[in-house]
């Protein structure tokens, strides 16, 4: 087994006639293949009979790239929206029964299976960010209107082939890259987490998902940590967002933990129904997190919300390939 083996899990074996902890504990193994930010994969799970409450793992957060936790969040937000998609697929229904600063807690019981989820559950598998440039011709009108649909309470979801748009967010975005990697803290931290093409380790980023080539992944840690290649970096985010198809932005009523919870399911469930249309899909933090950056945005689409994350979409013609995982039984424990 390697730490790619997550991405082997199969709807066929869920444990139909298993005891509800075991069927939350295989719920866990779709949660763990969300996207996080720096694949820090900040989340925990713990089962307690028929509930399960999602913490925030301090050890895999982020000092200077995170300091508000945000990104975290935003990250455990996509894990608890493939978690709950499902349980839906799977026939548990899913109560939020508690909320705080550190967790969220869910109660489950029986209930009836959704079949229809079932593209969302093999987009879950199939869904790998894509860095690689896009074409860009514009996402259909009733595809862009399917990703925003699915919104969750305080959340709002644009989906836009609007150039203008697509424009002020690559603008944004080249500038905030290269600002954020001016902070040498932000750099010594971002390169402790990019990986070779070849790494076993099973957290950060391999050079094969960072659009770099093999022999460049083995000094790309190194180069980032220099600052040498910054100025670059926003060139190049610039230049691939500017020609993706459409961004996707997720917007919320509010900047604090319950808000950015909800607008990572959002976030996730956006990325779902995008993959699930074979679209290639690959976020950008910058914008949300440079000082005042992201008003231009918030003022430009007049959603009256905050935004919290930027997606870029579109089809690159370059498959993707999965990052590695933490296993499982790594991240998942059982209080009883
Ligand atoms: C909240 C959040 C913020 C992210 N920010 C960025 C970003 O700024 N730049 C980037 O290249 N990828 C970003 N990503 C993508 C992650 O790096 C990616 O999900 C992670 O490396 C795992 O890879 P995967 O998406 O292929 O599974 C972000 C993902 C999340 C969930």
């Amino acid at each position: 087994m390697t730490n790619y083996s997550a991405w082997d899990v199969s709807s066929q074996d869920f444990p139909i006639k298993g005891a509800i902890e075991k069927q939350i504990e295989f719920l866990c193994r779709y949660a763990i293949l969300a996207p996080s930010v720096h694949n820090v994969q900040p989340w925990r799970f713990e089962i307690d009979n028929s509930t399960l409450r999602v913490f925030l793992a301090k050890e895999r957060t982020l000092e200077a790239g995170d300091p508000t936790g945000r990104e975290g969040w935003l990250s455990i937000g996509a894990a608890i929206e493939n978690l709950l998609v499902a349980a839906k697929y799977f026939g548990l229904s899913a109560a939020e029964i508690r909320r705080n600063a550190h967790s969220v807690e869910y109660a489950f019981t029986p209930g009836q299976a959704d079949l229809h989820l079932e593209p969302l559950m093999q987009a879950m598998v199939n869904r790998a960010s894509n860095r690689e440039p896009y074409s860009s011709t514009p996402v259909a009108r009733e595809t862009l209107d399917e990703i925003a649909g699915n919104q969750d309470e305080g959340v709002q979801v644009v989906a836009s082939s609007d150039r203008k748009l697509i424009e002020l967010i690559a603008n944004l975005t080249g500038r905030a890259i290269a600002i954020a990697l001016g902070n040498p803290s932000f750099r010594d931290e971002l390169s402790s987490l990019v990986r070779s093409s070849w790494t076993k380790k099973s957290t950060g980023m391999p050079g094969f998902g960072l659009a770099v080539s093999g022999a460049r992944s083995l000094i790309e840690n190194k180069l980032i940590r220099s600052g040498a290649t910054a100025d670059a970096q926003g060139k190049k985010e610039h230049d691939v967002l500017i020609h993706s198809g459409a961004v996707v932005l997720v917007f919320a009523d509010g900047d604090t933990q319950p808000y950015w919870i909800n607008a990572g399911r959002a976030y996730q469930r956006a990325a779902l129904v995008a993959t699930a249309h074979s679209l290639d899909t690959a976020t950008m933090a910058a914008t949300v997190e440079a000082a005042d950056f992201h008003l231009d945005v918030e003022r430009y689409c007049d959603t009256g919300g905050r935004l919290l994350a930027v997606m870029r979409i579109g089809h690159s013609g370059k498959p993707a390939r999965h990052s590695p995982r933490l296993a499982a039984h790594e991240v998942v424990t059982f209080s009883s």
